[in-house]
């Protein structure tokens, strides 16, 4: 069953899946300047959304779309909103009134460094954003924008009732397997789908003769089937994320990962090592690792960096 992992572990570090983050940062800076802000919010929402974190939204986004044979460049207004909505999660996320943290990539949270009520506005500012971005700046063509705003804000609905089951409860007539995965499929991995998807979307609205003539399957793929693909690969790596997240949180130290550890089962929250416990969540990581790796194997050649990122986070639970 894990053949497809030991088949690809060759591959770690031998392709750097960071090589679009300083594109990513700069698009991201250069869209928040283009703004008319007052001084203090454009100060606050630069503290969150530029700040030290590992881009992997909009890296998936750019590398979707790069594995249909696109230059991820093509894909910045939708790596830049996805960062944006993932930033204002963040902030609402560490509000006193839901996880109450005080260290996020490893600074002070928003509202310890601006306050808590200009936290709560600079959350609002990036979400409505990212939606400003899309209609400005993604190809008008086939209804990309149209699609990429619907892709984005389903996903945002997801994450927000993910965040309230979370916080809030809502799902006690569901048993605690089926309810851990329903929280962490919709408070993260609703996102790290659409992050997949808004690439593929971007590929194929990209003007025919961008694509490469490389013989890989994935250039010559229908739309359909290609987010089929993506879809199925995303939605496992989404899983994977989280239960790394929540592995991190009982494993590490604040200074490893940044942010503070050791509060989920203080808090009370459902997460996998709660319910399987540690070597169960891991043995579900490479279950799911098994899922993504399978999903992007027809797509051949140019899933190479997909492969890479599901590796190396599953690695994250070491
Ligand atoms: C943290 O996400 C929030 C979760 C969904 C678990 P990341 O771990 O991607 O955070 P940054 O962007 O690197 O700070
Ligand atoms: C938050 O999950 C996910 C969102 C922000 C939607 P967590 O609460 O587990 O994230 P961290 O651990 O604070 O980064
Ligand atoms: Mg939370
Ligand atoms: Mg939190
Ligand atoms: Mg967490």
């Amino acid at each position: 069953m894990f053949r497809l992992a030991r088949r690809y572990a060759f591959r770690t570090h031998m392709i750097d899946i960071f090589a679009p983050t300083p594109h990513i940062n700069t698009y991201l800076a250069q869209a928040l300047a283009a703004r008319a802000l007052p001084p203090a919010l454009h100060e606050a929402t630069a503290y969150s959304l530029l700040a030290p974190g590992k881009r992997l939204r909009p890296l998936l986004c750019w590398h979707a779309c790069e594995a249909f044979g696109v230059p991820g460049v093509e894909s910045l207004p939708s790596a830049a909103a996805l960062e944006l909505i993932h930033c204002f999660s963040l902030v609402h996320d560490d509000l006193p009134a839901l996880d109450n943290d005080d260290l996020r990539r490893g600074l002070p949270t928003l509202h310890k460094h601006a306050g808590e009520p200009m936290a709560i506005l600079a959350g609002d500012l990036m979400h409505t954003l990212a939606f400003a971005l899309l209609a400005e700046r993604a190809p008008a063509a086939h209804d990309c924008a149209k699609n990429l705003i619907y892709e984005l804000s389903t996903t945002t609905e997801c994450m927000i009732i993910g965040q309230v089951y979370d916080t809030l409860g809502g799902l006690d007539d569901v048993a605690p397997p089926e309810r851990a995965e329903l929280i962490h499929t919709n408070k993260t991995g609703a996102l790290i789908r659409a992050s997949c998807r808004m690439g593929v979307l971007h590929a194929f609205a990209a003007p025919h003769m961008h694509r490469s003539d490389s013989h890989s399957l994935a250039h010559t793929m229908p739309e359909a089937l290609a987010l089929h693909h993506i879809t199925r690969y995303a939605d496992a790596l989404g899983l994977i994320f989280q239960i790394t997240d929540d592995l991190l949180d009982v494993t590490q130290t604040a200074e490893h990962v940044g942010k503070r550890t050791n509060k989920d089962a203080a808090a009370g929250k459902i997460t996998y090592p709660g319910i399987l416990g540690i070597e169960g969540s891991r043995a579900e990581v490479r279950r799911q690792e098994h899922i993504a790796l399978s999903a992007v194997e027809p797509l051949g050649d140019t899933a190479a960096v997909l492969i890479e990122i599901c590796l190396q986070m599953s690695r994250r639970t070491k």
